[in-house]
């Protein structure tokens, strides 16, 4: 520690992360098995260390942060909160846009914030590796460079599509000393059946996720980790908002609009969630408004169905309450890899589905154009995935332009865009296509949902 504490005081850093349980307008509906029985935590030792179950249950409202999590966070946090003069003034709007730079990271993104923390944990309960699946290679970099830290091995199962896309991000991960398998793969029964069916299939998140958790389940040595969805993840990623709302505080403001991009929902619940707490305890001197961003090709919030799903496409994890584009959802190849999830965590659902937070979505065409602004007017080049945040911003602002209000708007630069710069050379020369996922597709899926459990529609 006194190492770090020549760059970063270390009363800076919070010491709490904030659990949402407690605090949602209406308790959360329990994970279930496919015979409509809530999931225990006993269900849940076969893939997960023991305290992260404990988290995932826990109604404590606030929940320390380890000193040796806080030692690893002091590399790199806190993240800086910048506030975007150059995007305004472009814009020529009256609003204030504040960006909490979670870039900062070695990876590149908000995810070693969770990483760090589930790692530690399944070192103290002396699990010796972790399996996980990857989308955009995020993720799956923050996890090898988490387990790294703490002396485990780690398998990824990286979607291929994504394999093929991104190599410099399996690269990174071999770098931390991680094990990269494209998937689906052969390892796994669950690759294996998807092979059969689809010699050439892409690869998915759901599918990848059923690989990574079979690969933890039938191994001794191995537990399972998941970078979004799950409430522990999600509770981890608050040391964002908290940070933000620290910085915030020193130039004596407090947001209008919260905003982020949603994979899984992780970044986004990260820097809201203690925002939300602050309205719904009511110590918020505004009325703030939550904005949940996704792409129009894989619109989980805006077009998808609030109901129990599978979060993997082999029906290998309970079933969880949220919004779904059901479990068997085919992604298009669309450049913001990360967002690419047919469902969303289970808490932030519920949070739309009272209107607490609002959905919207956007297509990849006018995402990168928004991305392009970002970069000559603030020069980061914001990863694919945080430039669906960055739109929205972009819309707020401009709507308090024709309204003559100056509102503060803040939003989680969740990644930078280094590695995907493959995706941008295809926007910039005109060959990335808009794409809608359509509505009759998400209605099929979901009746084969409901005859495999008939149950559902009671
Ligand atoms: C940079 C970045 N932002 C956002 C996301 C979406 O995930 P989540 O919704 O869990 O934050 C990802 C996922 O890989 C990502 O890499």
């Amino acid at each position: 520690m006194p190492r770090y504490k020549i760059l970063v005081e270390e009363d800076e850093l919070p010491r709490y992360w904030y659990n949402i349980l407690p605090d949602l307008p209406e308790p959360l509906p329990p994970p279930l098995k496919p015979t409509g029985e809530p999931v225990s935590p006993s269900d849940l030792e076969a893939i997960f260390p023991g305290e992260l179950i404990r988290q995932e249950m826990s109604q404590e409202r606030f929940i320390p942060i380890p000193d040796e999590v806080l030692e690893v966070y002091r590399l790199w946090r806190p993240t800086p909160l910048f506030r975007a003069y150059r995007l305004e003034r472009a814009l020529g709007t009256p609003a204030e846009i504040y960006y909490k730079y979670e870039g900062m990271s070695p990876p590149g993104s908000h995810k070693p914030n969770t990483a760090v923390a589930q790692a530690y944990y399944n070192m103290r309960e002396g699990v010796e590796r972790l399996t996980t699946e990857t989308g955009a290679g995020q993720w799956g970099s923050a996890l090898a460079f988490a387990t790294n830290l703490f002396g485990l091995k780690c398998t990824i199962y990286m979607v291929r599509v994504s394999y093929e896309q991104k190599p410099y991000r399996r690269v990174l991960m071999q770098l931390w000393g991680a094990e990269v398998v494209p998937s689906p793969s052969t390892r796994t029964n669950a690759g294996r059946s998807v092979l059969e069916r689809e010699p050439d299939h892409p690869g998915s998140l759901g599918v990848a996720i059923s690989e990574a958790v079979e690969d933890a389940a039938t191994h001794d040595d191995a537990k399972y980790s998941l970078g979004s969805v799950l409430n522990h993840v999600l509770l981890h990623q608050t040391i964002v908002g908290f940070e933000a709302m620290k910085q915030l505080e020193g130039v004596d403001r407090f947001p209008d609009y919260v905003v982020g991009c949603v994979g899984g929902g992780s970044n986004f619940a990260g820097i809201s969630y203690p925002f939300y707490y602050m309205k719904v305890s009511g110590k918020a001197p505004t009325d703030t408004q939550f904005v949940a961003v996704e792409p129009t090709a894989c619109p989980s919030m805006t077009k998808g169905v609030y109901t129990y799903d599978h979060g993997d496409t082999a029906r290998l994890t309970p079933l969880l309450k949220m919004h779904t584009l059901g479990h068997d959802f085919i992604p298009p190849p669309i450049h913001a890899g990360g967002l690419r999830y047919h469902g969303a965590a289970p808490t932030l659902c519920l949070l739309v589905k009272h209107n607490k937070f609002k959905s919207v979505a956007y297509n990849q065409v006018e995402v990168f154009n928004t991305a392009q602004l970002f970069a000559r007017t603030e020069g980061f080049v914001p990863a694919p995935e945080t430039a669906h945040a960055i739109k929205a911003v972009v819309d707020l602002a401009l709507e308090a332009k024709r309204r003559g209000e100056r509102r503060v708007i803040l939003f989680n630069f969740s990644g930078h865009g280094l590695l995907d710069l493959k995706a941008y050379d295809e926007f910039l020369s005109g060959k990335l296509q808009p794409y809608e996922y359509p509505s009759e597709a998400v209605a099929k899926s979901l009746e084969r949902l409901h005859s495999l459990y008939p149950w559902l529609k009671l």
